[in-house]
């Protein structure tokens, strides 16, 4: 251990949306502190690997974010892949903690902290039938309908295992990502791999909900850990292997930004449904801020809705799905140019819930059909995993159910 104090997974989510603790000065990363270099560093913020529930769910989206997915090898058995989960525990809590890794980082993370690092695991619905599981696989892991609209691609989709390594530092994420891959050589084989960004600690002199490629205020309508039916929104409580784990559905969601970026602000503005420069609903008046409640029965002087029909947020939100919610910790990406010279460029869009079923699934069916935002989105890629509870001090995530 370097002596540096965890981020308890407690205090983490009583003061979400806050920001992450920072620990102590120095430790073996750090080298000797110079005269000039006695304020804490933000690298050295670390999140507890081990816990009640796994990192990397409710604590705000770091900086960077990897997502790679697996598939195990054919010929894998359970035990191998129990002895998999269980090195890729190991590896987590000791570079959640700001140890090296192990093998396979190439050295690349050797002199920074642990920067809020957080490992999530995730099985998607193969899993269970290679090891014989079939018969434990949740319902809620049933495969999603396909919605209009989708193009998505095989190759970029689904997967056994789902790996999301959070860090707010590019070389700490990229060093944890091969960490684990080495681990996973001989029995997993990776499927597919992206990367994301979000806002950067610091960055802004004012702390608030960070912007998406799209420049909207992204993150305002999502449930709070302080909400009472917080836990029952996000985490499943069944079956038994899974009570406190969640679903984590993901999409690759290209934005066509040059179309996009040719709409005037008020055009873009009524497509949401709040206002561009800080997120205040458009039901709420120009003295309105990011946290005024959207009033989606609120008209405009001239009797038409203040939110329109086909706004984001009213097709959207809980109370135009049946109460349907889900906590959404998405990421942005911008990978290069496609053949056309626009920018490959979106959102990575991840959501948790206790239940797809009532989460993600109708919200993505009245999205498809009636969100005037997605005539400006492409959905390329998705998957579903099931993200089991954290697992104790020498255990490992998934072992009740390997193990069962
Ligand atoms: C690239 C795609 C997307 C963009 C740019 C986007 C953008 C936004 C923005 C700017 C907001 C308003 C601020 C907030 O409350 O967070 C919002 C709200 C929301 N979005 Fe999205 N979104 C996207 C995709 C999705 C998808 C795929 C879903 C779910 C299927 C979704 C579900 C929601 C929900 C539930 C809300 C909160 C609505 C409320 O209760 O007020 N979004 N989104």
């Amino acid at each position: 251990m370097t002596g540096i104090p965890a981020v308890s997974r407690r205090a983490v989510l009583g003061g979400a949306g806050a920001g992450l603790a920072v620990g102590a000065v120095g430790g073996a990363w750090g080298g000797r502190a110079s005269a000039r270099e006695t304020r804490p560093s933000p690298g050295s913020a670390r999140v507890a690997f081990h816990g009640p529930r796994q990192g990397g769910i409710v604590e705000p989206a770091q900086a960077r974010v990897e997502w790679a997915a697996f598939d195990l090898l054919p010929g894998t058995g359970r035990d191998r892949a129990a002895g998999l989960l269980r090195d890729w525990s190991a590896a987590a809590a000791r570079m959640a903690a700001g140890e090296p890794g192990g093998d396979g980082g190439g050295g690349i993370a050797l002199d920074a902290g642990p920067n809020s690092l957080t490992v999530t695991f995730g099985f998607g619905a193969g899993l269970f039938d290679k090891l014989g599981l079939a018969d434990r696989r949740p319902p809620a892991l049933a495969a999603l309908p396909a919605f209009p609209g989708d193009a998505l691609d095989p190759a970029r989709s689904d997967g056994d295992l789902w790996v999301q390594i959070g860090a707010d530092d590019a070389l700490v994420a990229v060093h944890a990502l091969r960490v684990l891959r080495r681990l996973a050589a001989g029995t997993a084989a990776p499927r597919w791999q992206m990367a994301g960004f979000s806002r950067t600690p610091g960055a802004t002199a004012r702390p608030m909900t960070g912007r998406n490629l799209m420049g909207q205020v992204d993150g305002t309508n999502n449930p709070r850990p302080q909400d009472p039916d917080f836990a029952a929104k996000v985490f499943a409580t069944g079956p038994d292997w899974m009570a406190g784990g969640s679903y984590a559905v993901l999409r690759r969601i290209r934005m066509l930004l040059d179309d996009w970026e040719s709409l005037p602000t008020d055009r873009q503005e009524r497509l949401v449904g709040r206002r561009k420069s800080d997120g205040a609903p458009l039901s709420g008046g120009p003295d309105a801020g990011e946290r005024t409640p959207v009033d989606l029965a609120a008209t405009a002087p001239d009797g038409t809705l203040a939110i329109a029909p086909d706004a984001h947020v009213r097709v959207a939100a809980p109370a135009s799905n049946g109460g349907a919610a889900m906590l959404r910790r998405g990421f942005s990406f911008h990978d290069g140019l496609l053949a056309d010279g626009a920018p490959d460029a979106g959102l990575l869009f991840a959501a948790f819930q206790a239940d797809p079923a009532h989460g993600f699934v109708p919200v993505q069916q009245r999205l498809a059909r009636g969100d005037g935002l997605s005539r400006f989105l492409r959905h390329e890629a998705g998957a579903l995993f099931a993200v089991p509870p954290g697992a104790p001090e020498g255990g490992y995530v998934g072992q009740p159910l390997l193990e069962g």
